[in-house]
């Protein structure tokens, strides 16, 4: 192999190695959709918080992500840490097309949306 071979092989393998990582840092949150009315986006987080398993602690009284205290918010906070902590087993971000995945950050002041990996 000559020199210039083995650097277009170098280069070639750090090229895929880039685009792998971009890949892995492609990150999504799970949100209410705009357009979905309150009542179902109720029902879903009902859902979500209870047989779903999500944690919805953060959006109780007085804890984080209370306020702003709307069934969206709230909706949004359950759907996406159902996602997030059931992606890998198969969950997706759907709830009866009440939910959509976004690339922005749902975060705000204290209240944390996690997104794992
Ligand atoms: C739910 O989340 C809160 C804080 O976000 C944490 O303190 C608590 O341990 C969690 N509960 C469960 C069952 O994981």
């Amino acid at each position: 192999m000559s020199i210039a071979q083995l650097i277009i092989l170098v280069v070639l393998l750090l090229l895929m190695t880039i685009s792998q990582k971009s890949d892995a840092e492609f990150e999504q949150w799970c949100v209410a959709d705009e357009q979905t009315p309150d009542n179902e986006l109720q029902a879903a987080m009902d859902w979500a918080c209870g047989k779903g398993g999500a944690n919805c602690s953060e959006i109780q009284v007085n804890q984080p992500c209370y306020l702003p205290n709307t069934v969206r918010d709230h909706a949004s906070y359950a759907f996406n840490n159902y996602y997030q902590n059931f992606k890998h087993k198969g969950a997706s971000c759907y709830f009866n097309g009440g939910a959509i995945t976004t690339e922005l950050d749902p975060s705000h002041n204290g209240c944390h949306f996690e997104f794992l990996p």
